[in-house]
């Protein structure tokens, strides 16, 4: 095992402890590698929902009653500690709620298509986007005819810049990953925000797989859309968040309609709400709320460079364990320089069926993903149908990383 004292400032025995799933499921030895795909959750956010449903429950922005005011606050209070978590100028105005993060790039696709998108404008992408960021794009192209132009990678799974401009110019959009959920690529998202705004195109970040690890500055950033989900960072399913510019959310027309969305409503027509209500079309999710603002702060109680310094540390072991294990064996996707990757190392080991290498993982109760990720246009590009994926969150230990090794020794043994 490697020594525990490269970790210099986070106590990573202390947070294990925050999350209760580690003492109280039935898997005492869980390895939990697939924090990519959901965090765990600290026992301050299972609180705050069970105690905001005990004290505070009713439904928002419409009773006149006093315990109705408080579920207000409460939603309300968890919009601007959202704002402040990405550094919004303008929090209780930027920031809209969302079932997912997959909900609100199909708000933005579809609202977009109504006042800024025509038929035959383009909208850059990448190849190492997640579904929820193409899909809604190639329905756009069936429904309104418009172009999508996917920025290419290297064989170390970086984007190619070489054509940049030439990809931007005469385009309208451009929407990418902040970090790859298969690659673990960090893009140089800020370059490409100000290399896009140069060619007067709007942009969209994904900061879904960013989020957990890093600091988001919004306003240093630039973007004028970011959107995240708090099922990752240690929130509960169910609420996902979009950030848009004030701007640019008072031009946009609304995307789903119902109650909560409008100022008023008639036989022949309706005003839509202001922002953010206006895109917050029905009950939106109030405990949800709650809990990704407990959350956030279970987080933000963490110092990032703690994090960050622990996750890299991580990272490094793992790759390095991988490699020195099964050398020529074994494909790791993604970077070769740790800098420029983040939380998650994806692996083709032999011709071994990454379906077969996570079953057999289960059985020492090591949790990994195995699948194609949601992201088709990538496994296709890499010429694979799966990869096996380890992903890592701060409650995570140099042990769990020696668990994986030890389990994969047996697969390979078994797969011989
Ligand atoms: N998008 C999540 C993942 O990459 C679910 O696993």
């Amino acid at each position: 095992m490697a020594d525990q004292g490269l970790t210099l400032k986070l106590d990573v025995a202390k947070v294990k402890s925050d999350f209760p799933i580690f003492s109280k499921s039935k898997y005492p030895k869980l390895v939990y590698l697939d924090s990519a795909a959901t965090s765990q959750k600290p026992r301050s956010v299972i609180d705050s929902m069970s105690s905001y449903y005990e004290t505070t429950h009713a439904n928002v922005h419409r009773g006149v009653y006093s315990l109705a005011e408080d579920a207000t606050r409460a939603f309300e209070d968890a919009r601007i500690q959202s704002g402040r978590f990405v550094n919004a100028e303008h929090p209780s105005r930027e920031i809209v709620f969302t079932k997912n993060a997959t909900e609100a790039f199909n708000l933005l696709s579809n609202s977009l298509s109504v006042h800024y998108l025509k038929p035959g404008d383009s909208v850059v992408l990448t190849l190492m986007e997640h579904h929820a960021n193409v899909v809604p794009w190639l329905m756009l192209k069936e429904r309104l005819g418009i172009n999508l132009k996917f920025m290419d990678i290297d064989q170390n799974g970086e984007l190619i810049l070489d054509d940049i401009d030439e990809l931007l110019r005469d385009s309208k959009l451009l929407s990418l990953t902040m970090t790859s959920n298969v690659l673990g690529t960090v893009p140089p998202f800020k370059f490409l925000v100000e290399k896009a705004h140069e060619y007067g195109l709007l942009t969209i970040l994904d900061a879904a797989q960013f989020a957990p690890h890093k600091k988001i500055d919004v306003i240093d950033i630039d973007a004028d859309f970011l959107i995240f989900t708090g099922h990752k960072i240690f929130g509960p399913t169910g609420i996902g968040v979009l950030y848009g510019k004030q701007d640019l959310l008072e031009s946009m027309p609304p995307f789903l309609g119902g109650g909560e969305m409008i100022r008023d409503v008639k036989i022949d027509g309706f005003t839509p709400n202001e922002i953010p209500w206006k895109f917050e079309a029905g009950t939106p999710p109030i405990a949800e709320a709650v809990g990704l603002k407990a959350g956030i702060e279970y987080l933000e109680s963490l110092d990032y460079e703690a994090i960050s310094e622990h996750e890299t540390a991580l990272l490094k072991y793992m790759i390095d364990s991988l490699q020195d294990t099964f050398a020529q064996d074994i494909a790791i996707h993604g970077p070769r320089n740790i800098e420029k990757r983040s939380g998650l190392v994806s692996f083709s080991l032999n011709e071994i069926h990454p379906h077969d290498i996570a079953q057999v993982l289960d059985e020492y109760s090591v949790c990994v993903r195995a699948g194609h990720h949601c992201a088709k246009p990538l496994m296709r590009h890499l010429c694979v149908s799966a990869t096996t994926r380890a992903s890592i969150s701060c409650y995570n230990d140099f042990s769990d990383i020696d668990a994986l090794i030890d389990g994969l020794k047996v697969v390979t043994k078994m797969f011989k």
